[in-house]
């Protein structure tokens, strides 16, 4: 079973980014945790950033194509506006676990709105990296619960 992360614009830049919402952490030391939790669940993961729309996009057509088992999406400020990845993200048929670093609900009123929410199971925000381990989890129970 495969689940991919994917991961949207501007969050390569983590480490650099305000610490206040969202810490020190680089996305590599944040990969290299998704990584050693999904080898303690037995899951194969892949993660994948980008910071174009488009590319984002493709990346999601091929998930359909390849048929992975689900996804975890961080899509960054896309999420509050990217009609095309919550399309994209439509199209698949694997559960969908939108998850962000930051309490989105408690900042600015535009981060309140997910375009991505419509098409998840589910939303996991404001606990820095391990809201991508809680992510994660939750994408594996959904897994199993569709065997
Ligand atoms: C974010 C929250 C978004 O509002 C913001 O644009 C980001 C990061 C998060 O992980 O908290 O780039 O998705």
């Amino acid at each position: 079973k495969k689940v991919l992360v994917l991961h949207g614009v501007n969050l390569n830049m983590f480490g650099k980014r305000d610490p206040a919402q969202y810490g020190t952490i680089t996305l590599q030391q944040i990969n290299e945790q998704i990584a050693a939790l999904a080898a303690q669940l037995g899951c194969e993961v892949e993660c994948y950033q980008t910071n174009h729309e488009g590319e984002m996009v493709e990346k999601i057509h091929q998930a359909h194509e390849e048929q992975i088992d689900a996804v975890v999406i961080n899509a960054g400020a896309w999420t509050h506006y990217s009609y095309a990845i919550m399309d994209a993200l439509g199209i698949l048929k694997a559960p969908i676990v939108e998850v962000h670093m930051s309490n989105v609900h408690a900042r600015e009123e535009f981060r309140h709105f997910s375009v991505v929410a419509s098409r998840a199971k589910g939303q996991i925000a404001g606990f820095g990296v391990n809201s991508y381990l809680l992510g994660l989890r939750a994408a594996w129970e959904l897994i199993k619960e569709a065997e």
